[in-house]
């Protein structure tokens, strides 16, 4: 079954916990939360006060996106702060090897991220060590934008690396991802699928989860 994670940046701020208890109600399956620093991408959202806030609240797993430069001074932070799982940014870490085993010797489980213009090989020698790679398929930045096309080879590429090597780590998609876009990303080999605005402006936000989640998974 694919996951679903709704992605926060979405939600109604000024409620956020009701947001987050709706979703799980709804049958999400993970908790996406985007972190923007300013520097990395052109937009500023939230810090580890908000994975805090939200730690123990609900039974979702906390699913953080760093998308932030010098990432390696916040991972501790977060978690602490209550991240199951810290997603970096391959663009920003000349360093990689060092920080995903960084996350992993904290006890939390490590995923990096690549950009729609990053090419795959970028991870060839960290692959066997992530508990997960997160392909954008939009720009980072900003919800609400529109899914890139271009990046679906590139998903099918990383599902035939994972099977070749057959290694178990899951395979995210991330931006602009609707009932429209999920079926190929899902027929590509994406097992987990971050939602914002398409889920959270769904007329029927259960019943939008739930057909993600049943997706028939790519070969
Ligand atoms: C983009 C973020 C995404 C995004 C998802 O920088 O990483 O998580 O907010 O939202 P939608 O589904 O609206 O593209
Ligand atoms: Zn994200």
């Amino acid at each position: 079954m694919t996951k679903v994670a709704p992605s926060l940046l979405a939600a109604d701020f000024a409620c956020l916990l009701q947001e987050v208890k709706r979703m799980e109600r709804f049958g999400a399956d993970w908790l996406h939360l985007d972190v923007m620093d300013g520097h990395f991408v052109p937009n500023i959202t939230m810090g580890p006060l908000v994975v805090q806030a939200l730690q123990g609240q609900v039974d979702l797993l906390l699913d953080v996106h760093l998308m932030i430069e010098k990432p390696q001074d916040f991972i501790h932070q977060f978690y602490q702060a209550g991240a199951h799982l810290l997603t970096v940014h391959a663009e920003t870490c000349p360093h990689l090897h060092r920080v995903v085993q960084a996350i992993k010797k904290m006890g939390c489980k490590a995923g990096v991220a690549l950009n729609p213009a990053t090419p795959l090989n970028l991870l060839e020698y960290v692959l066997h060590d992530v508990d997960l790679v997160l392909i954008m398929s939009v720009n980072p930045g900003f919800g609400g934008q529109n899914f890139i096309p271009a990046v679906l080879p590139k998903i099918k590429a990383l599902a035939q690396e994972k099977r070749k090597r057959d290694l178990a780590f899951d395979i995210q998609v991330d931006g602009g991802i609707n009932t429209a876009t999920a079926g190929p990303a899902v027929a590509a080999g994406a097992n987990v699928l971050v939602t914002g605005s398409a889920l959270f402006n769904s007329a029927d936000p259960q019943n939008f989860i739930r057909t993600l989640q049943q997706l028939p998974a790519g070969k």
